[in-house]
């Protein structure tokens, strides 16, 4: 199938939260697109900064778009976490149809102009834009935010925000943090129910990986329709090549390592997705 952008996907017919998965080189995509199309699930291809420094640009996003077109699923390629207004441009050109400005870490006004000026970017070549207001904590790829400096979405400045910006859909910060949970995760779904009563674009909860699945299945129902998950699946890749490793140590071949990890991040795919569709 052709690339979607991420309003089209979110706008879809699809009950409950669209999951957007992090990957970095062909076999993570693998696992992402093999995992979506067993469940016959529309699916968001997401790359970080880090992960276009770590594969190249070009390199990452043509594994993306042929990983769209030979899947029978509806999929959106979606820059994650973006900080860097010039390669949000460069993503774009490359055949991006999703951008994620992360102003978050700026001051309010500041967050909101860029975001703007984004938003008019994108929206000038067909691509959908994310942003987020308030503070995520926790560690992703180049972004990282200690806990303290993590603070939540406050709902007048989201009003404010969407209506200048004009942005698609809008990550929230209600408690959740990126990458391994130290102790219980404490969200605070009082404030996702506000959010989403005022807001009338699609939210998006990020810091999927670790968080107790009640709490995924709550968030999904009050109004969350992106959901983002990355360290779940990376662990799940990487354990399965120390396993492999461990138990057949002459291995030398990688597809011999890479085969059974691709299946090990497609059971993590599947498991997300069948939590946070609705029912
Ligand atoms: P986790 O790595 O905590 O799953 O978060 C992923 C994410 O939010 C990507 O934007």
């Amino acid at each position: 199938m052709a690339l979607m952008t991420l309003n089209q996907l979110l706008a879809m017919d699809y009950a409950g939260a669209i999951c957007g998965f992090n990957f970095v080189n062909l076999e993570t995509a693998k696992a992402i697109i093999s995992g979506a199309e067993e469940l016959g699930a529309p699916v968001i291809l997401m790359v970080t900064e880090g992960g276009v420094k770590y594969a190249g640009l070009d390199y990452i996003a043509a594994i993306g778009k042929v990983a769209a077109a030979n899947g029978k699923i509806p999929v959106a390629l979606h820059l994650d976490h973006c900080t860097n207004f010039e390669l949000l441009v460069q993503a774009i050109k490359a055949g991006f149809t999703s951008v994620m400005i992360d102003g978050s870490h700026l001051p309010f006004a500041e967050n909101l102009r860029l975001t703007k000026e984004v938003v008019r970017v994108a929206h000038a070549a067909g691509v959908s834009v994310e942003a987020e207001l308030g503070r995520i904590g926790g560690k992703e790829d180049n972004v990282q935010v200690k806990t303290a400096e993590g603070f939540m979405t406050d709902p007048d400045e989201a009003m404010e925000f969407v209506a200048a910006t004009n942005v698609d859909c809008l990550a929230v910060a209600i408690g959740t943090s990126h990458g391994i949970y130290k102790g219980e995760p404490n969200l605070n779904l009082a404030l996702l129910e506000k959010l989403k009563s005022i807001l009338d674009i699609p939210l998006v909860l990020h810091g999927g990986s670790g968080l107790p699945d009640v709490m995924v299945k709550k968030a999904v129902e009050i109004g969350i329709r992106k959901f983002n998950v990355w360290t779940e699946l990376a662990f799940a890749h990487t354990n399965k090549i120390r396993r492999v490793l461990k138990e057949q140590p002459e291995l030398y071949d990688p597809r011999s390592l890479f085969k059974p990890a691709i299946e090990a991040m497609k059971e993590v795919v599947k498991s997300k997705i069948l939590l946070t569709q609705a029912g």
